[in-house]
């Protein structure tokens, strides 16, 4: 399938097959995937929880103003924008990069004191939080796309109680949920709605 097929075919998929098990395999793919997308200085603020079990889906479902697709999917993705990504991911990353002859030694650690300029401590509250969302973003479209390209249907969803999520799936307070992402098959019984209108470039862009 070419990748504009993928784009242009990827729908937000209102009604999953219940029956349709997903491996853990196809879950790990899915994320090991879309976990090639793109982050600033690489550090990839993001984590993931794919909450399988019917038992967890229910709590979810729950917390997301039970929203049936959450538990007729058969994975649902809990996306993490992890504020802390900076002073956890930086030396890894940095390691890796030394490692793989980008720069060496001594340019990394002037790296580490420009990433920690750009979004650690002397940087508001604000400055980190939108760093992490903004990057996790992109982990979660990239998840999107990798499903339907192995052939799995998905499903964005922000109707949920943060706080909820937050506490029944033990995540850090300082983190945030930007969305959960259910994944699954279409209920082919289901008719999926048209596809609704864009904002061609003509209305929402210009060149300059
Ligand atoms: C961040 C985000 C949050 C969303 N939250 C919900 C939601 O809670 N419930 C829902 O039914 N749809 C939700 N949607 C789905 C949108 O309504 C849908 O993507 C949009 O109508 C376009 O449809 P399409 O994805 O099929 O092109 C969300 C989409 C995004 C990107």
């Amino acid at each position: 399938m070419e990748y504009i097929d993928v784009v242009t075919e990827r729908r937000s998929v209102a009604n999953f097959d219940p029956s349709f098990v997903i491996s853990d395999e196809e879950i790990k793919k899915i994320c090991d995937y879309a976990a090639l997308a793109p982050s600033s200085m690489n550090l990839q603020p993001w984590k993931v929880i794919a909450v399988k079990s019917k038992e967890k889906k229910e709590i979810l479902m729950k917390a997301a103003m039970n929203q049936r697709k959450v538990v007729d999917a058969s994975v649902v993705f809990i996306v993490i924008a992890d504020t802390k990504a900076l002073e956890e991911h930086i030396d890894r990353v940095l390691e890796n990069w030394v490692n793989l002859g980008y720069l060496d030694k001594k340019t990394a650690e002037g790296y580490k004191n420009f990433s920690t300029a750009l979004y650690g401590k002397e940087n508001t509250e604000l400055k980190r939080k939108l760093f992490a969302i903004k990057n996790a973003s992109f982990f979660a479209m990239n998840l999107m796309i990798c499903a339907k390209s192995l052939g799995f249907d998905s499903h964005p969803m922000d109707g949920f109680d943060e706080e909820a999520i937050k506490k029944n799936f033990s995540i850090p307070e300082d983190n945030i949920v930007p969305l959960i992402i259910a994944v699954g098959k279409h209920d082919k019984s289901k008719k999926l709605l048209p596809r609704a209108m864009r904002f061609k470039f003509e209305e929402s862009g210009k060149i300059v």
